[in-house]
């Protein structure tokens, strides 16, 4: 079968289909550029645009990586995805010290001005809040952080109202992940996300999207589709799109043969994006990273340092940036939804 572009499978569906990226990656590395150009068309920035990244000391912003990327989105035509205005574990020391107090809200309304006033038209849809659900030690299923504290119990409210302003134009997510899977932690999850932005609508709240990570986990398996149709039906009940923004598969069992732990990883993905995609309110799919070289997950904890037949596989090309049986999977699910 020959390689063909899953972004343009994709589109001939009217979805789309991106990929994590970072700048050095586009830069210095010209085949795995021209693997992104091959195959998406959008990007989201996996580090660049977090305010860790951008602002290293208080007032100091270095926009360069952010920049670099938000051009090349620009100049090859493809949609960029502003990831993430507000999240605590990218949220800079000095800024978390104030927050967590309950004060400096000043703080985040100045991070959104510089970064919707700089990339507020360049990127089309925002992750205004990242990782809000936490039904374990949350409160109301929310999960107590730094801006929970500095913003009040409405603090999505007023991150959703600010963005809004700053960027009229600009279609506004917030993003979660555990949401997958058939067991009481996910399942309790869904719920409360589904509360949370039946909430936000009922107060006219402006929220367009929900981002689904989708970081899949063969460990939790198997996955139910039933369960995720159901949810998908649910949240595009009311009356938001869906986009799933980071998927990726962990695998459970590195030691098995590869071809059995690719097809393993296959399937997962495949049935996942299938059963996304059987939902109209689904606009696209993006994976954390396209290399199995580049993902994040091979910094986990005991993956540091593993030997290459022992990388993580999930994400569509391997390390040498070869197709895997993953890529054709999502293809013939772009093909069939
Ligand atoms: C991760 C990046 O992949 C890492 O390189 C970085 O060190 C930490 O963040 N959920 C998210 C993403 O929303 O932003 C995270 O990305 C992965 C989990």
């Amino acid at each position: 079968m020959p390689m063909g572009s899953l972004s343009r499978v994709a589109a001939a569906g009217g979805r789309s289909f991106g990929t994590a990226v970072r700048p050095e990656q586009l830069t210095g590395d010209a085949r795995l550029a021209q693997l992104v150009l091959d195959n998406c068309a959008a990007i989201t920035p996996e580090i660049h645009f977090k305010w860790n990244a951008i602002e290293y000391a208080p007032g100091q912003r270095n926009f360069a990586p952010a920049d670099a990327l938000a051009a090349f989105a620009g100049s090859h035509g493809l949609a960029l995805r502003g990831h993430a205005l507000i999240w605590e574990q990218s949220t800079p020391d000095w800024a978390l010290r104030r927050l967590a107090k309950g004060e400096g809200w000043e703080l985040v309304e100045a991070h959104f001005a510089a970064m919707l006033g700089r990339y507020g038209a360049a990127a089309q849809e925002w992750d205004v809040v990242n990782e809000p659900i936490d039904t374990e030690q949350g409160v109301h299923g929310l999960r107590t952080t730094s801006f929970y504290r500095a913003g009040g119990p409405h603090y999505i409210e007023r991150a959703l109202h600010l963005a809004r302003r700053l960027a009229p134009q600009a279609r506004l997510a917030i993003n979660d992940y555990s949401v997958d899977y058939d067991n009481p932690v996910d399942a309790a999850r869904r719920t409360a996300l589904l509360r949370l932005v039946e909430r936000l609508k009922k107060a006219d709240v402006p929220l367009d999207a929900v981002g689904l990570q989708a970081h899949l986990d063969l460990a939790k398996g198997p996955f139910r589709p039933q369960i995720l149709r159901t949810f998908l039906a649910d949240l595009a009940g009311l009356g938001v799109t869906i986009t799933i923004t980071e998927l990726d598969v962990k695998e459970a069992d590195r030691r098995a043969p590869l071809a059995l732990r690719d097809a393993r990883v296959a399937a997962e993905a495949q049935s996942y994006v299938a059963t996304a995609l059987e939902q109209p309110a689904v606009r696209g799919v993006t994976t954390w990273g396209l290399s199995d070289r580049d993902s994040w997950l091979q910094d986990a904890p005991g993956q540091a340092g593993a030997r290459p037949e022992r990388l993580n596989r999930g994400l569509p090309f391997d390390a040498a940036l070869a197709p895997k049986p993953m890529y054709w999977a999502m293809r013939d699910a772009f093909a069939a939804g």
